[in-house]
């Protein structure tokens, strides 16, 4: 097991890849974006033409394939089959398709043990998605749950796509964020929802660099206090 887990969850735009991937350079750890698990199981199924409300056969997709996932130049890269994936599972269409993949309860199970290995292969380790802190790693050191108002997240996702080349109404996009939102908050298994011992960070008023500090400050004091103890 990793000697330092950090997790980090939160709603869709809520910037928890990038101040997971910022935080885990501070503290020269590595990190795991859930989410592009979720997104690389999905582009995988929607390939293979599989019903999404199948189960089993989304499983099948899961077990047939190889999905490898790894840190290169400081992102997430996903590959399926030996194939780069890491541009095409960030696709509107696979954004929208993940839910099926999220609420599928055995996909789920296998998902989160391929994060617990893949940490047990860290020193320390900051992990982001929906359900680190709630379920994944329950017994994490420190754990996040990051917030902000939905439309300063619909605003973030605009610039993305923006500096992509791909422009949205503000307004739909902030629709398919809520969307989103309520479909990870009802699910029952591994829903959006702070664990009991989360630290909760409102980050609307913030830019990406306060709320690194505000994580490395909190992740501090937690550490201390346990060394002392
Ligand atoms: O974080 P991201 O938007 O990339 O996640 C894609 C989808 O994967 C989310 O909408 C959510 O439904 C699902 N997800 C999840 N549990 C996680 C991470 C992501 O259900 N730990």
């Amino acid at each position: 097991m990793a000697d330092l887990i950090i997790t980090i969850d939160g709603p869709a735009a809520s910037g928890k890849s990038t101040v997971a991937r910022l935080l885990a350079k501070r503290l020269g750890a590595s990190f795991l974006d859930t989410g592009a698990m979720y997104r690389a199981v999905t582009l995988a199924a929607m390939q293979a033409g599989v019903d999404m409300s199948d189960e089993e056969k989304l499983l099948g997709v899961l077990d047939g394939k190889k999905f490898k996932f790894a840190i290169k130049e400081s992102k997430m890269a996903v590959y399926i089959d030996g194939v780069d994936a890491t541009g095409q599972i960030r696709g509107q269409q696979v954004t929208a398709s993940a839910r099926h993949i999220a609420s599928a309860a055995k996909v789920r199970a296998k998902l989160v043990e391929m994060q617990r290995q893949f940490a047990a292969g860290q020193e320390k380790i900051v992990t982001e998605g929906r359900d680190q802190g709630t379920v994944a790693f329950p017994n994490a050191d420190v754990k996040f749950f990051l917030t902000a108002s939905p439309i300063e997240r619909a605003r973030r996702r605009q610039s993305e796509l923006l500096a992509k080349g791909a422009g949205e109404s503000l307004e739909k996009i902030q629709r398919d964020i809520e969307e989103r939102d309520k479909s990870d908050q009802g699910r029952e298994i591994g829903p959006l929802k702070p664990a009991s011992d989360a630290i909760i960070v409102d980050t609307t008023d913030l830019s990406i660099e306060e709320v690194v500090e505000k994580l490395l400050d909190y992740t501090k004091e937690k550490c201390l206090k346990k060394s002392r103890k």
